[in-house]
């Protein structure tokens, strides 16, 4: 058997293994971090470029410049591309809400998602059309789409995406898709979306994970679940937080500023050992799973290339320092990668 040199050599015959990429990488700024990039991955991801407030900054014009070099990166290495993402209610353009009626609002979205798609047609191979549009008790989010054009927003942006670009890999993503309130939520809603015509390819499960939770069965039954409504599962914006959150903290206040609190960010000088390992070894059990399930599992993404690239240093408070992905602040691979990469001796 030939060296197995990479995460996209390891996994080949499994699924996509895919990362989000920042604009120092799409620019090829950061040509360190594009080196490790185009050894390691068969997929990239833009982690913010393609979003409504960067590529469509005015109502009447695009801004693809960035999304183009992305897509040109991606051709270059035939990587499969994924397209993050056409609707979301966050980071959402300014434009939309000065829009007042309902009508000129649903034509505007229309023709948002319709130019999108027309300009990647055949090039972004997978589109998150919808992100993040359900609340944690799995009814629909109060967002601005829900407001303006009623739940007929959802089954709608599936069908103009797919009339556009009938290729193209259509998918709902989401976080917390475990959690089992949001998932049943999610679950009837593509059955919906389905019924009312919109073409669904994929759910799209954000992990945007911790060292303790969710459970290893969660993740499973989740797989499953989304498995058997006929769709692909893909891992998205994967991430394993070692910090605790400020809500899991008793007494805690997240308006509070933590920022120079050594419960809230304990690691500043360097992961210990100890952390490492169990982070090394949470990596090693949900990749199990996925290799389990690899015959339902399309992609997995990790959100971020190296842990100092990663958002989760500003989240929940600004001025963290997490370590969640599996290459150092250097860039070098870490335990975690290792872990990973010693379970396919065993598939
Ligand atoms: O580029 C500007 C910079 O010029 C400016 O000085 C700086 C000041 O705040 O902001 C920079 O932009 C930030 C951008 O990330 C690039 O670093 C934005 O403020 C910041 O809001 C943005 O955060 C992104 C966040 O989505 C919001 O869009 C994160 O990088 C990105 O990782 C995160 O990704 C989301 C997924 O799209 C959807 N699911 C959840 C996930 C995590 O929040």
């Amino acid at each position: 058997t030939p060296e197995v040199r990479s995460l996209q050599d390891a996994f080949s015959k499994d699924f996509y293994v895919g990362v989000a990429i920042n604009g120092r990488i799409i620019d090829q700024t950061d040509s360190l971090s594009l080196n490790v990039v185009k050894k390691e991955f068969n997929s990239i991801t833009a982690e913010n470029i393609m979003k409504s407030m960067n590529i469509h900054p005015k109502r009447d014009s695009f801004n693809f410049e960035m999304a183009d070099k992305f897509v040109s990166l991606g051709e270059e290495y035939d990587m499969f591309i994924h397209g993050h993402t056409l609707i979301w209610h966050s980071q959402l353009s300014p434009w939309f809400s000065t829009i007042e009626d309902s009508l000129e609002f649903a034509t505007a979205t229309k023709k948002h998602v319709k130019d999108l798609a027309q300009h990647f047609r055949g090039k972004v191979d997978s589109w998150d059309v919808v992100n993040e549009a359900l609340n944690e008790d799995g009814t629909l989010r109060n967002s601005i789409f829900l407001k303006k054009m009623g739940e007929e927003y959802l089954p709608s942006a599936f069908k103009w995406t797919a009339e556009v670009d009938p290729n193209a890999d259509l998918y709902y993503n989401d976080y917390n898709m475990t959690n089992p309130d949001k998932r049943q939520g999610a679950i009837s809603m593509v059955k919906k979306i389905k019924e009312q015509g919109g073409k669904v390819d994929g759910i799209g499960m954000q992990g945007h994970w911790h060292l303790n939770s969710p459970s290893l069965e969660e993740i499973e039954q989740s797989i499953l679940d989304y498995s058997a409504l006929g769709v692909k599962v893909a891992i998205t914006e994967l991430d394993v937080s070692v910090l605790p959150n400020p809500w899991d903290l008793e007494g805690a206040e997240i308006s509070q500023n933590f920022e120079n609190n050594e419960r809230m960010n304990p690691y500043t000088k360097g992961l210990p050992d100890s952390v490492q390992v169990q982070l090394a070894n949470r990596y090693k059990d949900i990749f199990n799973i996925f290799l389990k399930h690899r015959d339902k599992i399309s992609r997995v993404t990790f959100w971020g290339l190296g842990d100092g690239q990663s958002w989760l240093n500003g989240f929940p408070i600004r001025g963290r320092t997490n370590y969640p992905l599996l290459f150092d602040r250097d860039l070098r691979p870490k335990a975690a990668y290792d872990s990973i990469m010693a379970l396919k001796e065993r598939f």
